[in-house]
């Protein structure tokens, strides 16, 4: 893919940048060549990016197989962002890269080594590593292989606690069943806390543990119950990545924290790319396929999606602008790629792994979620690459998207497309420079005032 390839030409200018030999230059001359270096790179960057850049899209798309009826296609033609804007983006993109990696690469954390019925046990199921809660292995994993972990744990500013809670596949219904999660944490965090000292000398606040499930450090799937438990008191102290995030005050993240995207294996967007690119031709106008109750059953008071799903449906199906389908479909990335704008409601929890594929694979998302914080605003510029909608307003969804056609989509694409938004969105085996593990890092490295290593360095 393009963004892969050009990751390593980065890092190698990147390199040889570092490696240059300054010693025999006055410091006028050395400043002098460092320009002109700069521009050197700046040009064969801007050459490769238009060249790579062309290349993908003289790849002719080919056919998808998902049988879309014609009524369901809109007439609207797509647009392509301008080559200049896309060179232009990733050249700064570079230097941001390189000043950002200054500060990043000096964070350090140690990743604990538990015994395996914590983590890589639950692995023996192929789900585990791949379904949407499964960044608490992604972030295990790419911190493994990567440049911020250290052996040495008297030199971490961080601690990671790696515990897979969201492994224990029902055999019911085939969901992720979460109820040992809050006993397993517990016990990890008495393992740590009896072999090491680290735990102790802060109490738990330089620990990173992931919370990627519905209501995050609450460990329930069902809000209420979520608020009643609470986040359990001995992480109440640590750092936790949470796929849950909403803008107003709630018990589930009472507790400092750092909102991650869900996960989706970054192959299977590429996949998706390849045999179709984000500029490609988008023939659906809006896109839905999930659960969408007809009559929605009462749990306990509550809703599932607040009968959101249920009103979209009963509103929208049937009108020709709207492909709406409730049924399981294993190639409906094929179908998010091919649409204009992706529907995403909230379900139990405001989060959706549709924001994340929506964005990865260029269709606008709609959220529908009162009240969520999406994940890494500093990286991705929501309001700029998406439509929010109020649950309230959802019998207008048709006049508002209507309206955004006819007025700013270009815009909004142009943004979108930007492949920034798409990178920081996904977690790799390995960190990549902008990736989802490197913007957890940045996020961690505006936390170093819980580093005990630190407070140590300024008090001596
Ligand atoms: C997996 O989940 C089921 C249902 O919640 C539970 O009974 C079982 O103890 C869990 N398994 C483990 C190993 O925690
Ligand atoms: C940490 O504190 C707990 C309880 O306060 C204690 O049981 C444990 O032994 C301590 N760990 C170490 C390594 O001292
Ligand atoms: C550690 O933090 C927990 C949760 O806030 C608290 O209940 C406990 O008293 C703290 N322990 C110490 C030794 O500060
Ligand atoms: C949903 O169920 C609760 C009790 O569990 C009940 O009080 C409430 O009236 C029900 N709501 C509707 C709309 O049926
Ligand atoms: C596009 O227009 C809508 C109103 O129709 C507005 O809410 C949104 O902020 C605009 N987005 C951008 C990126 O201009």
């Amino acid at each position: 893919m393009m963004e892969s390839k050009a990751f390593t030409r980065r890092k190698g200018f990147y390199v040889r940048m570092k490696l240059f030999p300054h010693k025999n230059f006055r410091a006028q001359e050395k400043s002098f060549f460092i320009k002109y270096y700069k521009w050197v790179l700046w040009v064969s960057l801007s050459l490769y990016f238009f060249t790579s850049y062309y290349i993908s899209h003289n790849h002719k798309p080919q056919e998808t197989t998902a049988p879309i009826p014609k009524t369901h296609l809109s007439n609207s033609k797509s647009t392509f962002p301008s080559r200049a804007l896309i060179e232009s983006s990733s050249s700064t993109f570079l230097h941001q890269v390189q000043q950002n990696q200054g500060l990043l690469k000096e964070v350090k954390v140690f990743v604990y080594d538990l015994p395996p019925k914590y983590n890589v046990e639950w692995l023996s199921n192929e789900r585990c590593s791949n379904h949407l809660f499964a960044s608490e292995v992604a972030i295990h994993r790419a911190l493994l292989n990567s440049d911020y972990r250290t052996f040495d744990p008297l030199e971490a500013d961080f601690f990671f606690v790696p515990v897979y809670v969201s492994c224990n596949f029902s055999t019911i219904n085939g969901f992720p069943a979460i109820g040992h999660a809050r006993s397993l944490i517990a016990s990890a965090v008495a393992h740590i806390s009896s072999h090491y000292s680290f735990w102790n000398r802060t109490n738990g606040s330089d620990h990173v543990f992931v919370a990627s499930h519905d209501f995050a450090s609450c460990f329930h799937t069902m809000e209420d119950v979520a608020i009643a438990d609470g986040v359990p008191s001995f992480l109440k102290n640590s750092i936790i990545l949470q796929t849950f995030g909403v803008n107003y005050k709630h018990p589930c993240q009472d507790v400092e924290h750092v909102v991650i995207p869900p996960y989706i294996s970054p192959d299977s967007i590429q996949d998706t790319l390849e045999k179709s690119p984000v500029t490609g031709r988008r023939d659906v106008f809006a896109f839905f396929r999930g659960k969408m109750e007809v009559n929605p059953k009462n749990v306990s008071g509550r809703f599932y999606s607040k009968k959101v799903r249920t009103m979209i449906w009963r509103k929208f199906n049937g009108d020709r602008r709207f492909y709406l389908q409730r049924h399981r479909f294993a190639g409906y990335q094929s179908e998010i790629v091919r649409s204009v704008f992706c529907l995403c409601p909230l379900g139990w929890a405001p989060w959706s792994p549709r924001l994340v594929e929506s964005v990865a694979l260029g269709c606008v998302p709609v959220i529908i979620a009162d009240g969520i914080r999406l994940p890494f605003p500093s990286a991705v510029n929501w309001p700029e690459i998406s439509i929010t909608v109020p649950e309230k307003d959802i019998g207008k969804l048709g006049t508002i998207l209507d309206h955004v056609a006819a007025s700013n989509l270009t815009t909004i694409q142009k943004n979108l497309w930007d492949p920034r938004n798409r990178r920081a969105l996904l977690f790799h085996n390995q960190v990549q420079e902008g990736d989802a593990t490197w913007q957890v890092i940045r996020a961690l490295s505006e936390k170093l005032d819980r580093s005990y290593k630190r407070s140590r360095v300024l008090n001596q």
